[in-house]
């Protein structure tokens, strides 16, 4: 799309259009000889001549280009002007020009492929009749750029890839996704439009590391703000995160990282092969406890596992750097003082309860999860009354294809508790996390497990 700043100079790229053969383009052909009028003026004038009045909207305005030109004799300077060399400056711009000592003159620049954006670049390339939808929404992750190219664009996916790449300090791989998803294991198979065949991405999210091959595992990107809010709402001293569906580990990773304690599963061992190196990058691997069972089975066993297996009392959040400095230096200030006080080690510290109860379950495979809810009934044996006095919290994942709210909160709820064999009444709270196609919402719904459905 051409600068709207330039209203009738344009500085878009020179049009090079390919066709279904084309299998490299020629960067050189999309140069763009720029011809404008500019003013010479002293060099210390040229902020008086920026800040001017008489010449406001008239300067060029370039994204990334400066219109300000420094001349050989360092002088003078060349302010670059809006104007063709044939357009009339309106008289008040001369003369305020003139009083100045400046004069007008022509300018010449060119724009080469370098300069545009890939939308820019693509607009001058695509055929004409597939310009109007460029296919430039694509979602990267690490190094790799994935795009869902519509049927019109696949003639032109290695070219479109390339450009992407050129214009990506970032990208080095580009893919397009094909329809067929893993029906369980929710990754996509997809084949390289262009640049490295390498599909292990390093990818940061919530301060973690995640590492994974993108062939073999799930990871939506999009996905980012809803794991930062669930972690958010975990407490360490809380007790443990137990997630039925915990792919690579967008929520459990990030969780341990800030002290929790947690239960992970996936029934793809990929995904587990995956979540434990992301632990260990992570150095997570004391609070994370990884697993490769049916959701189901794991909801069943988790509870178990908790108590048979506790994790440590939280011991509060680890010292950053400065506060390790500063307490050595009270220590050694104490030594100093000769005075026999006790070591902080030696304070008396009240022990606390190690951690063997589950606070959360996060279960986000949207498409089944209220299925598996079926496995809370009776989760809880006798025993473990004492322990959870308090009971866990479920956010469960899933979709809807109602978009209005309150019928979405209906469906939602119905399912939930026909899934659960027992009402919520109403005791739920539902977050919409983003629209998935145009008929389909995702939503998080939060509740308590009911007391009648726990020790059922
Ligand atoms: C939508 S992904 C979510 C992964 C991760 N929580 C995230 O946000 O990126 C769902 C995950 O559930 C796993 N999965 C599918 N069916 C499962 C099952 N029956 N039991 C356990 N995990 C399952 C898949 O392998 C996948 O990693």
């Amino acid at each position: 799309m051409a600068h709207h700043s330039c209203s009738n100079l344009d500085t878009s790229p020179t049009i090079n259009r390919i066709t279904a053969g084309t299998t490299a383009i020629d960067k050189d052909a999309y140069t763009k000889n720029v011809r404008v009028q500019a003013i010479r003026i002293a060099a210390p004038k040229t902020g008086k001549i920026l800040r001017s009045q008489e010449l406001k909207g008239l300067v060029l305005e370039l994204p990334k280009f400066s219109s300000v030109v420094r001349e050989e004799n360092d002088d003078s300077r060349l302010v670059l002007l809006q104007a063709k060399p044939e357009d009339a400056l309106p008289s008040t711009a001369l003369k305020f020009v003139d009083e100045e000592g400046g004069t007008i003159v022509p300018y010449n620049f060119s724009l080469k492929y370098d300069y545009w954006t890939a939308d820019e670049i693509l607009q001058a390339t695509l055929p004409e009749e597939l310009r109007e939808e460029s296919p430039t929404g694509f979602a990267i992750t690490g190094h790799i750029a994935h795009f869902n190219l519509r049927d019109e664009y696949l003639p032109f996916k290695k070219i479109i890839g390339e450009i992407v790449i050129d214009k990506n300090k970032r990208i080095r791989t580009v893919v397009n996704k094909l329809d067929n998803i893993h029906n369980e294991f929710r990754f996509f198979e997809m084949e390289l439009v262009a640049g490295d065949a390498d599909y292990v991405v390093e990818h940061h999210e919530s301060d973690c590391k995640f590492t994974f091959d993108f062939r073999e595992v799930y990871w939506n990107s999009r996905l980012h703000t809803e794991h930062e809010r669930l972690v958010s709402i975990f407490k360490p001293e809380d007790g443990i995160i137990a997630d039925v569906f915990a792919g690579v580990g967008p929520f459990a990773v990030p969780a341990a990282k800030k002290g929790c304690a947690v239960l992970a599963n996936d029934l793809n061992p990929n995904s587990v092969k995956w979540l434990n190196k992301n632990s260990e990058d992570n150095k997570v691997g004391n609070l994370l406890r990884a697993s490769c069972e049916d959701g189901r089975d794991f909801i069943r066993g988790a509870a178990r596992r908790a108590y048979d297996e506790p994790f440590a009392a939280y011991a509060g959040p680890k010292p950053n750097r400065r506060q390790v400095r500063e307490e050595r230096r009270r220590r050694l200030e104490q030594q100093g003082e000769g005075a026999a006080r006790p070591e902080p080690d030696d304070t008396v510290t009240v022990e606390k309860p190690p951690r063997n109860r589950i606070a959360h379950f996060v279960m986000n495979l949207p498409d089944t999860a209220i299925d598996f809810l079926d496995a809370f009934r009776g989760v809880l044996s006798r025993d473990l009354r004492g322990v959870y006095s308090e009971l866990p919290m479920v956010h469960c994942h899933c979709f809807t294809r109602f978009l209005d709210l309150a019928d979405a909160r209906a469906d939602i709820e119905k399912r939930v508790e026909s899934a659960l064999g027992a009402s919520l009444r109403g005791n739920f709270s539902l977050h919409f996390v983003r629209s998935v196609a145009p008929n389909k919402d995702m939503y998080c719904i939060s509740f308590r497990l009911p007391e009648g459905v726990a020790f059922q």
